[in-house]
C-alpha cells in the first residue's frame, strides 16, 4: 500500500501534461490485453442512417471503432449534425462496413487505447487506402490524454496518436483531423479488471474518481460544422505537411 502510494506521488510529479500521462499508460497497456476491441455491450454500438429527404445529396460514411460507446456517441452527433446540414449519413462500426465506392466522404473515427487506433478502424484503413486516398477524408480521435484541453495538450496527442496514422498512409490526406476528449464511468460501463487498474491509476493522474466526461459537445458541433461547409463547398485542403488550425481544419 505504502509502494503504491509512493508510485502515485512519483507519477504526480510527471502528471503536468499529456504526454507523460500517455507515455505511463502505453506502458501500463502493453502489459495488458489488446485484442479485446468490439463494443462491450449491444449499448455501446450506434448505428444509424439519416438524411434521406435530402434529395441527391452527397453521401457521408461514419466509420467508428469503439469498446465502451463514448466514440459511437460523437459518431451519432457528427451524423446527425451532417444530415441537419443536408447531407446523408450512414454511421457504422468500421469492422461492419463492405463497401465505400458508393461514398462522395469518409469520416473515420476511433477511440484510443494503449496508445493507439482501436483494430477496427486501423484495418478499415489498411482494407480501403486506395479508395480513400481518391475521396475527401476526416479523421477524428477521442481520447482521454484530452482531458485538459489546452494547447501543449493538444501538440502532445497529435504527435502520439495522429501523425503515425499520416505517416503509415501517406497517400490518404484527410481534409481534418478531430481531437477529442473521451470519457470514462464506473457506473455504466462494462470494464474488465485490467481496464479497472489502468482507469484507477489513470484517475489518480488526473484527477477522477468513478467518471469523467471531457467531451466538449460545442467543440464537436463546430468541427462538424466546420468539416461539413468543407465538404459541401467542395473547397477542401488536402493534408500535405501544413499545420491543423485549433480546430483540426487545415490551414
Ligand atoms: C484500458 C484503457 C486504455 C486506454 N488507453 C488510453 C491511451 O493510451 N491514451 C488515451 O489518451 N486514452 C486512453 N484511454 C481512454 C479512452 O481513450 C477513453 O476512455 C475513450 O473515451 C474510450 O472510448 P470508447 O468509450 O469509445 O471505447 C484508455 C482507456 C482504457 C479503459
Amino acid at each position: 500500500m505504502k509502494s503504491l502510494k509512493r508510485l502515485f506521488a512519483l507519477l504526480k510529479l510527471f502528471s503536468g501534461g499529456a504526454l507523460p500521462t500517455l507515455l505511463f499508460m502505453g506502458c501500463l497497456c502493453a502489459l495488458g490485453p489488446s485484442a479485446y476491441a468490439y463494443p462491450r455491450t449491444p449499448d455501446d454500438l450506434i448505428e444509424i442512417s439519416c438524411g434521406e429527404e435530402n434529395q441527391n445529396a452527397r453521401k457521408i460514411l461514419i466509420a467508428y471503432d469503439t469498446i465502451h460507446g463514448s466514440t459511437a456517441e460523437v459518431a451519432e452527433r457528427i451524423g446527425t449534425e451532417l444530415c441537419a446540414r443536408g447531407f446523408q449519413v450512414d454511421v457504422r462500426l468500421a469492422v461492419h462496413v463492405s463497401d465505400i465506392d458508393r461514398y462522395d466522404a469518409v469520416i473515420i473515427g476511433s477511440a484510443i487505447y494503449e496508445f493507439n487506433w482501436l483494430p477496427g478502424a486501423r484495418s478499415f484503413i489498411k482494407k480501403n487506402r486506395k479508395t480513400l486516398a481518391a475521396l475527401p477524408v476526416a479523421y477524428f480521435i477521442v481520447c482521454s490524454a484530452l482531458y485538459d484541453d489546452t494547447p501543449e495538450n493538444r501538440e502532445a496527442v497529435r504527435e502520439a496518436f495522429v501523425d503515425p496514422v499520416l505517416a503509415e498512409y501517406p497517400d490518404i490526406k484527410p481534409v481534418s483531423m478531430g481531437l477529442f476528449g473521451g470519457a470514462v464511468d464506473f457506473n455504466t460501463n462494462q470494464y474488465t479488471f485490467f481496464e479497472k487498474v489502468v482507469l484507477k491509476i489513470l484517475g489518480k493522474l488526473i484527477g477522477f474518481t468513478d467518471h469523467a466526461d471531457w467531451r466538449d459537445w460545442e467543440y464537436i458541433s463546430a468541427w462538424t460544422h466546420e468539416v461539413g461547409a468543407l465538404l459541401q463547398e467542395g473547397e477542401y485542403v488536402m493534408y500535405e505537411n501544413q499545420e491543423w488550425n485549433v480546430r483540426g481544419i487545415l490551414k
